[in-house]
Formats: C-alpha cells, structure tokens, sequence
C-alpha cells in the first residue's frame, strides 16, 4: 500500500468521539502570567486563577486552555519549555496545579494545557548536552544541526525576525563547531526538535500520559503544523528577511503588515501528521475524549481540516475566522468552507476572535477590513477607536457565539479589553521587538495583566501594584467589578449569551443562511436566528421575531414590529422553523 492510500484509509475511518465534550465546548484561554497574581511579586500564578475559578464558573465556559507553566527562561512567555513535567517556580508547584484542576473540575470546567512540541528552551538539559557533545553524537540528534562551511546551512529566516540559524561556535568556543549551526524558527532561545528522533517520539508520548494522568482533559499543540520540514531543507521564498519583506508589502505602519500563513518547506508537510496519528493512539489509552486541538497558520481552511481527520487531532484553530475581519461576505465564506471541510472529516468546526498573539479584536475590529494589525500597535501607529472598536467586538462575539462548534474565548475579551496601543518601548517584552530591530511593536499589548477591580495600585491584580507589563490608564473601568451586575455590560452579555448558547444547543446546531443585504450576515440555527450588521446604517429584518439578545444596549427593537440592526450590531431572534424570513411568532 503506498503512503497515500494509507492516508486515505486512516482518514475514513470511522469517528471515536461523536459525542465528545468538546464538539459544542466554550474554551477559554488563561495567560496566567497575566490573569492573576496572588503573591505579589508582578507574575500572575497559579493560586491566582484558583482565586478566580468562580469568575469563570460565572461566565458559563466548559473549559479552560492554560498557556504555558512549565519551567522556562521566559525568553518567550513560557514558549520556551526548559522542563516539561514540572512548574516554573513563579507560577506555583505541581500540587497548587492539582489543586487548580480539583476547583476547576469541582466547578464543572475542564482543563487544557498547552504543549510545545516544536521546539524547547536552550536550557531544556537535552539541549545543553547537545552543545557539550561533539557534532554528530546522538544528543544533537535530537535536534537540528547542520554543518556548512559557507554560510547558513539554508535562506530561512525566524518568524520572530532574523535568520533561523545559530551558529555553534560562539556558543561552545570549540573549534570542531566551526561551521555548525542549530535551527530555530523562533528565537535562537528556542532550538528546534529532530522529529526524526525516536527520543522526541517517546519524550512527547510521556508527556502525554503524564499530564492525562494527572487530571487534565486536552492539549492546545503549538506550532503544530511546522514539527516536520521538508527534506532536504530546502530554501524558501521570504529568506532571513521575512519582516522587512512584509513591511516592505505596504506603506509601512502597522496597518500595512498582513498576516501571513506560515507557507514554504518549514510548514504543513505531509510527515506532521503521523505523529498525530502516533498522538490519538496514545491519548485513546490513557483516557476518553481527550481534546487535541491544532494552533496552525495554514493556507486554507481544507489544510486545516487534515489534522483533525477521525484518527488525528479534535478540532483546529480557526484562524481564517479571526482574519476575516469586520467583511461580512469574508465571515460568510470562511463559515461556509469550515463547515463544509470541517464536517467532511466528522470535526466540529472551532471559531476564535482573539488571542495571546494577535490584537485583541476590541481595537483590531476599529481598523478598516483591509487593514492588518499584526503583529501589535504601537503608540506610532493610527490609534483604534474605542467606542467602534467595542462595539464591533461585541457584535463579533455575539455572532461568533451563535454558531454551531466550538468557541474560543481569550482572557478579558469577556470585559471587552482593548489592546494596549501605547506601551512605551522600554516595555516591551516580546521579543518580536528586539529581533525585528524594532519594525514591529510585537504582541505585549494583547498580554497586559487583567483587572479585578476599579481600584487599586494594579486594579486587583494584585496587592502590590507590580506588573511585569505595564497597564494602560482606565484599565480599572473594564473590571468586572465596575461591571458586574450592570445591565449592558460586556460581562453581562458574555455570560448570558454563553448560558443561551447552551440553552438552546447551538454548539450542536447548523447553519442555514437566510436573505440580507449586502454587509448583513443572517442565519437561523435551528429556532434561533443569528444576526450581524457590518455596515454603518441600520438594516430592518422584516417580520422579525423577539430579540433574544443583543449586541447594543438598551435593547430596543428600534420599532415596532420588524427588528432595527443598529450599525455593528448583532442579535439573536427566537426564530420558529417555517417561513424563509423566520415568519413572525405571534
Ligand atoms: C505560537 C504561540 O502561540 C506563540 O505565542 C509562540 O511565540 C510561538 N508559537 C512559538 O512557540
Ligand atoms: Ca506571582
């Protein structure tokens, strides 16, 4: 049989998990440097999010998604794992992580955690045998190094800006490294693992075990679509260069940098996706319907869709849906193709508008469609409006949360953040800003520590004001206790709309799109009808049913009869199955 048809037969076969807890999940994703920090030292920790579980009880989600908490240098916010079976001391231990998982499941909410399969820190121990052992032992095999004695061993250049080659020498001071390289599609802080090494294949299916038996119910996988390059390692198209070559795409400024797919023979190749396969027979072992969902920026939404075939991943990042933008004929095709490519191979389809990496769609929706905010703002750059910004983000997620799959919440959307548009340079974390010599701002403004309270030195963060990223002014106004209880909030509409979600099942229903003009998106799922207006005019739904929710607040209908769209807007109408326009209830 060649490895085609073995592919194909693998992919038929038939779904384990039809009726797994994650198909209609509401997963929301914890930067606990940045959720809470209960000892005070400026770090968010573990202990801090056990002080919040009820927070999160009362959104309503089914899951939480834990970035990062390994032991790490930090050289990227925990992305650089120098331990995989432990917990950075400034978050916590193992046993305050138990006690997380216990209060977490007590409250009904499951636990994912993030995995980083693509590369370690420098300090994992494996590495830094690597540098002690000579060139071609076993402990650099786990990894990538080449020799070349004219230069990188090829053109690449490192997503964090740079080339992805580190030259060996200046790190061991030994002569016989003259010439040898390690590849790094990040920082030179985080060396690629040899996916051709047995050692990473057991080192990660340990991994597995360890955290299910541990108690935690999935695995966010980072970079999953780029563990495999092509043989041979041939040169790509963008070369060392891949920033300025972007900036230099526009007219410079943030709004002219596009955010790419990551193409080219470091990603998305065939070999990626027996190691899922290798993956879901592990996790089908230890434990039942446990999610694996894919972080990977790839072309289109039918790439996507391989790593979730039955005998793969649960589900995949929805990013052609964040891309979209505030387009309305763009969020109908991408919800169109996910469904189609998604619900071919029996996966749910999975939608998100923000996360740790990209700006937080409160500002990122304020910038005109064809604009591209990635990756961060700076003070130099156009500034968002907030108002319009708001307003877009909450008729964004109200629609989001309409449709049928799984949702993806990202820390403080939920109290309507906006990025941080003006942190000083001297702030900055990232180090997207450093490598890229400055050219881009990089993305601290989406990982600002939450607020808790109005008040306060770090508005409820903490006790002692420190803040390893620094707040920007009015932060206090979006805390939930400036919010709670207030009618119009965005904390009130993000838990009423998660527990109507519910409700009415949508995370399991489908999709049926009705008549609209251009600019308006309406759907019915099921009884429900899901409604979106991109333009800057209200748009009348005729016969119209009650107004279940809204995005705008107070709620009016804007009329009598039909239902008025304020412009960005979003609403849901209790919608009896019949007529084409929803007919009218009474
Ligand atoms: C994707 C993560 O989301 C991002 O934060 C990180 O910098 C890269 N992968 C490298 O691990
Ligand atoms: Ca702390």
């Amino acid at each position: 049989m060649t490895s085609t048809d073995d592919c194909l037969s693998q992919s038929l076969a038939p779904r384990a998990d039809t009726d797994a807890w994650w198909r209609d999940a509401v997963i929301y994703q914890i930067y606990p440097r940045s959720f809470a920090d209960a000892n005070g030292d400026g770090i968010g920790d573990i202990r801090g999010i056990r002080e919040h579980v009820d927070h999160l009880a009362a959104l309503g989600v089914d899951a939480v998604w834990l970035s990062p908490f390994y032991p790490s240098p930090q050289v990227d916010a925990g992305y650089d794992v120098s331990d995989y079976f432990d917990l950075a001391p400034e978050y916590g231990s193992l046993e305050d992580l138990d006690a997380l998982i216990a209060d977490l499941h007590e409250a009904g909410i499951r636990v994912v955690i993030d995995m980083v399969p693509n590369h370690s820190s420098d300090q994992h121990e494996w590495f830094r045998a690597a540098l002690e052992a000579a060139p071609g032992s076993s402990e650099r095999d786990r990894y990538i190094f080449r020799h070349r004695d004219d230069g990188a061993p090829n053109n690449w250049g490192s997503l964090f800006g740079g080339p992805a080659w580190q030259p060996v020498e200046p790190l061991t001071g030994r002569s016989e490294d003259r010439d040898w390289y390690y590849l790094h599609l990040f920082a030179a802080e985080q060396p690629d693992f040899n996916w051709s090494n047995e050692d990473v294949h057991e080192h990660f299916r340990t991994f597995l075990r360890f955290w299910v038996e541990r108690g935690v119910d999935g695995f966010r996988v980072d970079v999953a679509h780029g563990l495999v390059k092509a043989e041979g390692l041939p040169d790509d198209d963008l070369g060392p260069d891949r920033w300025n070559v972007i900036a230099s795409q526009g007219e410079g400024g943030a709004a002219d940098r596009e955010k790419l797919p990551d193409v080219g023979p470091a990603f998305n190749q065939p070999g990626v996706h027996d190691i899922y396969r290798e993956w879901r027979r592990v996790l089908d072992e230890v434990g039942t319907d446990i999610l694996m969902v894919a972080e990977a920026w790839v072309p289109t939404e039918a790439d996507a869709a391989l790593y979730v075939r039955a005998d793969e991943m649960s589900q995949a990042f929805n990013f052609p849906f964040l891309v979209a933008g505030w387009d309305a004929a763009e969020l109908r095709r991408v919800i169109d193709v996910s469904l189609a490519e998604y619900g071919a191979v029996g996966a749910p389809a999975t939608w998100v508008l923000s996360n740790h990496d990209v700006v937080r769609h409160a500002s990122r929706l304020a910038y005109p469609a064809d604009m591209d905010t990635d990756p961060g703002i700076g003070p130099k750059d156009p500034q968002p409006d907030a108002e319009l910004g708001l307003a877009r983000a909450r008729a964004a997620t109200l629609f989001m949360l309409g449709l049928p799959g799984s949702a993806y919440l990202y820390q403080g959307e939920e109290l309507g953040l906006p990025e941080h548009t003006t942190m000083e340079d001297e702030a900055r974390q990232d180090p997207l800003w450093e490598r890229t010599n400055h050219l881009v701002p990089g993305r601290d403004g989406c990982r600002v520590p939450l607020p808790w309270t109005r008040g306060g030195a770090s508005h409820g963060y903490n006790t002692t004001g420190r803040t390893w990223l620094p707040q920007p002014e009015g932060w206090g106004e979006h805390s939930p206790e400036a919010q709670e209880g207030r009618e119009g909030s965005t904390l009130t509409l993000y838990r009423r709309a998660i527990a109507l979600r519910r409700e009415r099942r949508l995370g399991l229903g489908s999709v049926e799109w009705l008549q609209a003009d251009p600019g308006v998106l309406l759907l019915r799922n099921g009884r429900t009808g899901v409604a979106l207006n991109t333009t800057e005019h209200p748009v009348t739904i005729a016969g119209a049913c009650e107004l279940l929710i809204t995005s705008w607040y107070p709620a009016d209908r804007g009329g009598t009869g039909a239902v008025v769209l304020p412009p960005n807007g979003a609403c849901w109408l209790e919608m009896p199955t019949g007529g084409p326009d929803g007919g009218d209830p009474r």
